[in-house]
């Protein structure tokens, strides 16, 4: 069947209610942390996608049994340090970043020797940042220039570490915590602020676990081989997700959107920040929580007259993942919109700053760029009309969601590759825009 999806023509003005797909960061940590617990665990909401799936195959790789009935996923962990394996293994944690990392945190002590390997973005991506920790602990990786494939064997023999952890990564901290549960003694993380899922769901298990907060930066400490018992957790819908549609929202003609039960995370929503920045008046009702994490229903509505946004870049860790989107409103917008310190954009599942200057050239915008800062000069009549098709981009999933919402919002002729690629963190995508009046072929 083909890979590709021809767009040509714009979205025509609705007022729709919609879910998105559950959070993809949750998911994926709860599975790590219910192979962990004692007993079984029940995960509601789990997000359907690859990434998530590749989760739940490594951990049965790695010993620990799990079934589904409707809505829940029951997982069997025998506590800390379960994994239960009898000879050498390979996991395979195809294009998730997330997955790989944090789960090298739980093979410290592993008994045997386990290969790590991944699709063909993610073995181009950087591992020295958590090989480096890793080491610290006492685990022996192998591993050419620090990509992969890498070989992890662990060690009975391991000791806490005193960690200070500046690019403000979350699968970094969250892979030396994962670390620190099952090694003895005190481990403490100085780390610059990022997304807290893990720590939370720590604290929701009631693992002792405790978090300082300073200006951009948290001092997390916890003391290992504290067994926790197993816990029902259902997964909220994912912000990164729901920012596509946010923006599909603000671009569109006299629409209206609802986005129900969202996360709504504080460490999640620079996105909201920057777009109300703008002028997009996006507003969160509704807060509650859910399984210790905030969620919200987004109430959206389309807007004229955006204004360009200096950012501070102190929001780019909370919404590292949701720029190209919002580099889209930035082009529509009046002015000139400043984004600083973006160098993280380029280590994801594709190099997204390097795509996105291409892109917003492509759809005839100015972009000035020195080094990991951008200058985007906005155009508030930008309309398309001509053919554009996005050829090498890795199949990220973010850069193909870009493409539709830019489609469908300014117009042209689009082919876009790698329809595929949505099954990573938002499969049923295509068909939610389809519901809202999308014609896409
Ligand atoms: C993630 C953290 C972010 C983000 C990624 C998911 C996570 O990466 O870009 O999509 O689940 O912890 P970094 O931690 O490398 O910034």
């Amino acid at each position: 069947m083909a890979n590709h999806i021809f767009i040509r023509k714009k979205i025509k003005s609705f007022n729709k209610k919609i879910s998105v797909s559950s959070d993809k960061s949750i998911s994926i940590r709860s599975i790590l942390l219910a192979s962990q617990a004692v007993g079984i665990s029940k995960i509601s909401n789990l997000l359907q996608s690859e990434d998530v799936m590749n989760t739940l195959k490594s951990i049965k790789k790695l010993g620990i049994n799990y079934s589904k009935k409707g809505n829940i996923y029951k997982i069997y962990g025998f506590g800390l340090n379960g994994f239960n394996i009898k000879k050498n293994i390979t996991i395979n944690a195809g294009n998730s970043g997330t997955l790989a990392r944090l789960i090298l945190g739980l093979l410290v002590k592993i008994k045997y020797k386990v290969k790590l390997i991944g699709d063909k973005s993610l073995s181009k991506r950087d591992f020295s940042r958590v090989i480096k920790p890793l080491r610290l602990f006492g685990a022996t990786i192998k591993s050419k220039n620090n990509t992969l494939p890498i070989e992890i064997s662990g060690t009975d023999f391991l000791r806490p570490i005193n960690y200070n952890e500046n690019i403000g990564s979350a699968q970094v901290k969250s892979c030396i915590i994962l670390s620190a549960l099952n090694t003895p003694g005190i481990t403490n993380i100085n780390s610059k602020s990022s997304r807290n899922h893990t720590e939370l769901m720590l604290k929701f298990v009631k693992y002792p676990i405790t978090i300082k907060k300073n200006i951009n930066r948290e001092t997390i400490s916890l003391e290992g081989l504290n067994q926790f018992r197993s816990f029902e957790y259902c997964v909220p819908g994912d912000i990164s997700s729901a920012s596509f549609f946010i923006v599909l929202t603000i671009l569109s003609n006299n629409s209206k959107m609802i986005i129900k039960s969202v996360n709504i995370n504080e460490s999640r929503i620079g996105v909201i920040k920057i777009l109300n920045m703008m002028g997009a008046g996006i507003q969160f009702k509704n807060k509650r929580f859910y399984s210790g994490e905030k969620i919200a229903d987004i109430y959206i509505k389309s807007k004229k007259n955006l204004k360009s946004v200096n950012c501070p870049s102190n929001l780019n860790s909370s919404a590292i993942d949701e720029f190209l989107i919002i580099f889209l409103v930035a082009a529509k917008s009046n002015g000139i919109s400043k984004f600083k310190n973006l160098g993280e954009m380029n280590k994801k599942e594709s190099k997204r700053l390097d795509l996105a200057v291409k892109f917003l050239k492509l759809i005839g915008i100015k972009v000035e760029r020195i080094k990991n800062d951008i200058k985007i000069h906005g155009n508030p009549k930008l309309s398309l009309s001509g053919n554009y098709e996005i050829k090498k981009f890795l199949k990220d999933h973010r850069i193909f969601f870009l493409s539709c919402i830019t489609a469908l919002t300014l117009g042209g002729k689009w082919k876009i590759n790698d329809k595929d690629s949505i099954n990573t963190s938002f499969p049923s995508f295509l068909k939610i825009l389809k519901t809202l009046g999308a014609k896409i072929n």
